[in-house]
């Protein structure tokens, strides 16, 4: 089911200072920042030659990362996404087996325009995964 590690996110407290470091310091390419109102983020992508990271910064009062940066102040992982063909295929098959899909359990539109859906982090390890069709 699983296919190409699409992202991984890192909540990060001030992205100016997040990107500056990824581009500087350690020679990323990294995109400008874009705010997400919908999602409660701003975010950065950094293009590496197989896979992306996003830099989240919280956004608005009900950002859903808020909570994590007052557990992690430094920032932190935050989460990883895996590109599924079928994302409803994907939901269902994870139901059945009792895996707890976050919110309604009908995909959202993320970051970039493809239909998203997380898991709970207590049925995988201790990871917030997130599945988006590819
Ligand atoms: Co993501």
């Amino acid at each position: 089911m699983l296919g190409r590690l699409n992202h991984v996110a890192i909540a990060v407290r001030d992205i100016a200072a997040a990107s500056k470091l990824y581009r500087g310091t350690l020679g990323a390419e990294v995109s400008e920042p874009e705010a997400l109102a919908e999602h409660g983020v701003t975010v950065v992508f950094i293009t590496l030659p197989n896979t992306k990271i996003e830099l989240l910064e919280p956004l608005g009062p009900d950002s859903p990362i808020a909570k994590f940066l007052e557990k992690n102040p430094d920032g932190g992982i935050h989460h990883i996404c895996y590109e599924v063909e079928d994302i409803l295929a994907a939901r269902d098959r994870l139901l059945n087996s009792g895996a707890r899909v976050l919110g309604s359990g009908a995909p959202k539109i993320g970051a970039h325009g493809k239909p998203v859906l997380f898991l709970h982090p207590k049925d995988f390890n201790g990871t917030l995964i997130e599945l988006e069709q590819a």
